[in-house]
């Protein structure tokens, strides 16, 4: 059976994210405020969907700031959301034209969850446009599909913490995702170095992580994102930044791909953050901190002033836990 469209213009926004947070590689997620990406699907005024020979096509259009769209490629199935799309179109026998309006607020390549923000809002916009009434597992499997465009490969991470907000922890097989809602003292830093980043960044940091880990290592990493879990359910903001410090596989092999990560880190501490760790695949930096560790100001601006010394422009910004992705009414 042919879908036909509910609505003819849908708009979704859908916020950036850090993934891992030290021990929980592929499998912690946190959403952001910072920044955030729109999608908004426009049904081609020629497409009604009754004509059955149409097999469905997408044109994408991207726009936004320079550091968020020099990496966007346009060609659908090379575009996160257009690879979205296709598995859902394809899934759910879409065959209308519908140009897809990207408007990238997230810095692309640079590891706060640009192409899953903006197949989150895809999926999610096409949902709407076809009151589809997906469960949100079943649109994490779509929004999931983009990020072969950009890690070469599916993770989860986050594209739920995208869909969801707030902190999510995700299991790829069988693939379930639950949501847990932070402290409410909890700051954040996002560190964003203006560095040129290499095309498939995500592929190439994953590339550099060990095959095989020792047992002693997997043990470490298992207590500690297992604290950083407890640190969440408890509202317990130190917790979390005790275990978030205590990678032993992933930190220690990406260190050497992020600029000027030991001099930053140090400076973040020394200016009152309680942990610091790479966001995502890098280079961006995820620091945390809580109303009794000091002003996060403080922290912003020493972390600014630790990429100068390095000669490195950056954006550096204070922000908070961010909702899910939302439909613009
Ligand atoms: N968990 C993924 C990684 C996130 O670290 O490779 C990439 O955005």
């Amino acid at each position: 059976m042919l879908r036909r469209a509910l609505y003819r213009q849908v708009k979704v926004s859908a916020p950036a994210s850090t993934a891992n947070l030290g021990p929980g590689f592929d499998v912690f997620g946190l959403a952001l405020d910072a920044y955030s990406d729109e999608v908004e699907l426009v049904l081609d005024s020629s497409s009604d969907g009754s004509n059955t020979t149409n097999t469905g096509s997408l044109t994408i259009e991207v726009g936004g700031s320079s550091m968020s769209t020099e990496h966007i490629p346009d060609a659908v199935e090379h575009n996160s959301a257009g690879l979205a799309l296709l598995s859902m179109m394809n899934a759910y026998n879409i065959r209308d034209r519908i140009r897809v309006r990207i408007n990238k607020g997230i810095p692309a390549g640079y590891g706060l969850g640009s192409s899953a923000a903006s197949a989150v809002a895809a999926v999610k916009a096409l949902d709407a446009m076809y009151g589809l009434g997906l469960d949100d597992l079943t649109l994490l499997r779509h929004a999931a599909q983009g990020e072969i465009a950009s890690a070469g490969t599916v993770h989860y991470d986050n594209v739920a913490a995208s869909l969801l907000g707030g902190f999510v922890i995700v299991r790829q097989e069988p693939l379930y995702a639950v949501k847990v809602e932070p402290p409410d003292d909890l700051l954040l830093c996002v560190a964003t170095p203006k560095v040129d980043v290499p095309k498939g960044k995500t592929g190439v940091a994953r590339s550099v992580l060990p095959d095989k880990v020792q047992l002693r290592q997997m043990v470490s990493n298992v207590a500690n994102a297992s604290m950083l879990v407890a640190g969440f359910l408890m509202k317990d903001t130190r917790l979390i930044a005790d275990a978030m410090m205590r990678d032993v596989i992933v930190e220690p092999a990406r260190m050497h791909l992020i600029p000027a990560y030991a001099s930053v880190k140090r400076a973040a501490l020394d200016a009152g953050a309680l942990a610091v760790t790479i966001s995502g695949a890098g280079p961006s930096i995820l620091i945390i901190a809580d109303a009794r560790s000091g002003d996060i100001k403080d922290v912003v601006e020493a972390v600014d002033d630790a990429y100068s010394r390095e000669g490195i422009d950056c954006y550096v910004k204070a922000c908070k836990v961010a909702d899910g992705a939302s439909i613009h009414r």
